[in-house]
């Protein structure tokens, strides 16, 4: 909880956690549901801790917090939550931690429906959201902004990708069955399977071969807007980890060439590892998409994919530290560079080719916001995102009727939240 509320990633610090499987398993569900539901948390502390003589050190508040989770959240048997939250003060250096928890807790085990009840008038703290991330979605997906609120509260689904270069999806889906894991392949993106339950990746069949990824399905669906051909040179902007370069890659073996770029070394890093584990070939640079004649050598590409860097609200459910780490004022900072990569890329690609514009956010600005100036100022460019033979999900609620690009729902078939804008260069 500190370390989100202190601005750092915890996916980043549980990776560097060691320990045993199961104490690790414990400690990532209780880190990952305290921080999906902190802020109504929070509010529910509030009302029991109030004024100055009661201020909690943020440590002491942190554990508060994971025991009021465990008592609302979980079915870890209340006196065994209360116990060892205050077990655990003992290693803070906090005389009064023991006793101040203690009680907290117990007023929850007490009052804890009522203590909701109060709280919950207001949708963004019911939802354990920030106020002003509800109040965007209120404008920008007016009628279905309570799904999404709910949808990003759920456990995330544990998608795959099958690698066609290995086997196919309809031949996996056996194997993980006759391995005793419940599977279903996906309606909307080809190589999907969505497992019943989340399981080691190790246990996986034949993953280590390079048979099969973890990829949400929202994002398999990149490869499929983009649809390159044999003998197309393709560009992957924002690449790292390179889940989707990747995927085009194992979708068409015949590519003249894909160049990965990022400018993270360190993700570029875990690219490289992915190419290596699905036996795939690809090149792989660190550079700015914002400044490519630092790394473009001139020749034009067929095919562009440009996975903005976003706010990353269309995967809350997987990250709900994104919650807390996310701010109002971080949107119009993305949107500038996600313009100006936009911009900035375009002049890559030949005429006749398609550029996608891919985000994993569901604010406006970062979607449409972007892609609809662009296509004003630019009229060698053609939204016709609309018209790929793709198996969308059934439409959600779009922005307008005359807006370009799709949107995905979080939730949305299982999905995560995902845009996609396939835009063509025109020859003349
Ligand atoms: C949404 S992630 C990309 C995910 C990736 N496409 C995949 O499927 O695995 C965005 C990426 O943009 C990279 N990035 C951020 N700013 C960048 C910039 N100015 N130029 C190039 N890459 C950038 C980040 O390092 C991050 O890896």
């Amino acid at each position: 909880m500190l370390v989100a509320e202190r601005g750092q990633s915890l996916d980043a610090l549980l990776a560097a956690e060691t320990g045993k499987p199961q104490e690790r398993g414990l400690l990532r569900s209780l880190c990952y549901g305290t921080l999906r539901w902190h802020i109504r948390l929070s509010a529910i502390l509030a009302q029991m801790v109030s004024g100055p003589a009661t201020r909690l050190e943020p440590e002491v508040r942190a554990l508060t917090l994971v025991g009021l989770f465990q008592l609302l959240h979980t079915d870890i048997a209340p006196h065994a939550a209360v116990s060892e939250t205050v077990n655990a003060t003992r290693v803070l250096d906090e005389p009064r931690a023991a006793s101040l928890v203690n009680a907290v807790l117990r007023r929850c085990q007490r009052e804890g429906k009522a203590l909701g009840e109060q709280v919950d008038a207001n949708p963004a703290v019911r939802t354990a959201h920030p106020r002003w991330f509800v109040e965007q979605l209120d404008v920008d997906w007016p009628s279905d902004a309570t799904s999404i609120l709910d949808a990003n509260n759920g456990h995330p689904p544990f998608w795959l990708r099958v690698n066609r270069q290995r086997t196919t999806p309809a031949d996996y889906l056996d194997r993980l069955l006759a391995a005793g894991m419940k599977a279903s392949l996906s309606a909307h993106a080809p190589e999907a399977l969505l497992l019943a339950e989340a399981v080691d990746v190790k246990s996986l069949p034949e993953f280590a071969a390079g048979w099969v990824s973890v990829q949400d399905a929202a994002a398999q669906l990149a490869a499929h807007v983009v649809k390159p051909q044999a003998g197309h040179r393709v560009l992957d902007a924002c690449a790292a980890p390179g889940g989707k370069t990747c995927h085009m890659l194992e979708l068409e073996p015949e590519l003249a060439e894909m160049v990965s770029v990022d400018a993270s070394g360190e993700r570029l890093e875990r690219l490289q590892q992915n190419l290596t584990r699905l036996r795939l070939k690809g090149t792989v640079v660190k550079g700015d998409a914002e400044t490519p004649e630092s790394w473009w050598d001139g020749q034009p590409f067929d095919r562009i994919l440009l996975d903005v860097p976003c706010s990353a609200t269309g995967v809350i459910r997987r990250h709900p530290d994104i919650k807390l780490l996310r701010r109002a004022a971080d949107i119009p900072a993305l949107a500038e560079r996600q313009g100006n990569m936009l911009e900035r890329l375009w002049p890559l690609l030949r005429p006749g080719g398609r550029l996608v514009y891919a985000s994993c956010s569901v604010l406006r600005a970062e979607n449409a916001g972007i892609v609809e100036p662009f296509l004003m100022r630019h009229r060698e460019a053609m939204d016709v995102t609309g018209s790929l033979p793709l198996s969308w999900p059934p439409a959600g609620q779009q922005y307008g009727e005359r807006e370009p690009g799709r949107r995905l729902r979080p939730g949305e078939a299982s999905m995560d939240g995902f845009y996609y804008a396939c835009l063509q260069k025109s020859h003349g």
